[in-house]
């Protein structure tokens, strides 16, 4: 299979699937114009995340990466009127341009931008003692993405579902002789994923728009039920 076939896929599957959203693409192409890197989530990883939130029936949804908050509006859309996302930017000018398209997607009111480095903002949220967050996306840089995760099983509740992007890195995840920190930071995910006892976890490959990648979806458990 091909890159070419594999966008392709991503084509088919959208233009059947995933209905032309306004807000959506206006999110892309305010983003694209405000020099944005086009790292966002592909439209059909961003309705898997919304069908996740959904079915998971979450009212208070963390994301760690806003970017342009496409995957944010993504999110926000699942959840009910009285829900809650808090969603962490540590570059101002992504935070602003997300904030536009937030509040031009009527999300305002649910989706909160907070700016900052994640690692200040995360032990903030802790200390706020708010309910805990059902769902968590962890996709800001990749090197943070251990320390992100620990912080989200603190913010999370029994039931919560974490997800993580970016984490196979074109199959560098397995190649032990690949040292690039971002492939490392995951490979050390894995390993805390590997011994804690608080989470059931697997990861996904993914081809797509995206090139090769992949997801884990690690379940919030109680102690030593896996
Ligand atoms: N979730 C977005 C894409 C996020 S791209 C989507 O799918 O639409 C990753 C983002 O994480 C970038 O905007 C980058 O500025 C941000 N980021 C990088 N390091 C960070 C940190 N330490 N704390 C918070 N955000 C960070
Ligand atoms: C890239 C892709 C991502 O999904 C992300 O979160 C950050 C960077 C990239 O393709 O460079
Ligand atoms: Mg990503």
């Amino acid at each position: 299979m091909t890159e070419a076939q594999w966008t392709a896929v991503d084509g088919y599957v959208t233009e059947l699937l995933i209905p032309k959203e306004p807000a959506l693409d206006e999110a892309l192409r305010a983003s694209a114009e405000a020099g944005l890197p086009p790292n966002q989530v592909s439209p059909a990883q961003g309705k898997l995340l919304h069908l996740l939130a959904r079915a998971q029936g979450a009212r208070a949804i963390l994301e760690i990466g806003t970017l342009g908050g496409y995957s944010t509006i993504w999110l926000a859309r699942a959840l009910p009127a009285d829900g809650r996302l808090v969603t962490i930017e540590t570059d101002p000018k992504h935070a602003e341009v997300a904030s536009t398209n937030i509040a031009r997607a009527g999300l305002a009111h649910l989706a909160e931008v907070r700016t900052g480095n994640a690692l200040d903002i995360l032990p903030q949220l802790a200390a706020e003692r708010r309910e805990p967050f059902d769902l968590i996306f962890i996709d800001a840089d990749k090197t943070g993405t251990p320390d992100y995760f620990k912080w989200a099983l603190d913010l999370a509740r029994v039931g919560s579902v974490i997800i993580v992007d970016n984490v196979v890195r074109k199959g560098a995840l397995a190649d032990f002789r690949d040292s690039d920190p971002n492939v490392v930071a995951m490979r050390q995910f894995h390993e805390l994923l590997s011994v804690e006892r608080r989470v059931s976890a697997t990861t996904i490959q993914t081809v797509g728009t995206k090139g090769y990648d992949g997801f884990t979806l690690a379940l919030v458990l109680d102690q030593n039920s896996r």
